[in-house]
């Protein structure tokens, strides 16, 4: 990676965007899949199209891979291309944005609970490799350890994009966080 050094620090800064609590199914990912679903897919509706509704936890829980958003059904059905014979909702009409598929991807990332709050608590390592990681400001990332380098350690989000943290911009628990994962 040959990115210039500057450029990595100024999206790291915009990346610890997040709150620090982690995605709430009920609160965050139902009205998504409420509003883009349930016309056909909702069991209080009577529509169960392709027998999957967003309100059956046994189906829903089918469709996700927690810890791992890329191989979750949910997320591929609803990223395929408008023109897919499998996109969801079909036919390219009302799709997702990027925004509500950024919250599906980060809380299948941070563990794909159903529990009210969301999944494991800050600092525990999620499924998948994901932990959590505050800077000074409170602000939390959720992200894998990728290596050191040098005062800085290089994480990487579920999306696969990189970022360059200098040790001390984090907060004591994730500098602890990165020199353990680096065996320091
Ligand atoms: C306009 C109706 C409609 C909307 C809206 C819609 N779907 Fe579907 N969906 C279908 C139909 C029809 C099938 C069955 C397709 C088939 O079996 O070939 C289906 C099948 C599915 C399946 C089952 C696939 C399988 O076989 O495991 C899933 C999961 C799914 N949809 C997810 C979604 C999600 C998530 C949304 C919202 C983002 C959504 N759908 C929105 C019509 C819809």
């Amino acid at each position: 990676m040959t990115i210039p050094r500057t450029s990595l620090l100024a999206i790291a800064a915009l990346a610890f965007t997040a709150s620090a609590n982690a995605t709430d199914f009920a609160k965050q990912v139902f009205p998504i899949l409420n509003q883009k679903c349930a016309e056909c897919h909702s069991e209080k509706k009577g529509k169960t199209k392709g027998d999957f509704a967003i309100d059956r936890m046994d189906d829903m829980k089918k469709q996700v891979k927690a810890g791992s958003p890329d191989a979750s059904s949910l997320v591929v059905s609803v990223t395929l291309p408008d023109d897919d014979d499998d996109v969801m909702p079909p036919k390219g009409k009302n799709r997702l944005t990027p925004a509500e598929v950024g919250i599906i991807k980060a809380w299948i990332t941070e563990g794909a609970s159903f529990e009210a709050g969301g999944a494991a608590p800050a600092a525990a390592p999620a499924a998948g490799g994901a932990m959590t990681w505050t800077n000074t400001a409170g602000k939390a990332i959720q992200a894998e350890f990728d290596r050191m380098d040098g005062d800085a350690v290089v994480i990487k989000t579920a999306d696969g994009t990189y970022f360059k943290v200098p040790l001390s911009g984090l907060s004591p628990e994730s500098q602890a966080q990165a020199k353990k994962a680096a065996g320091q």
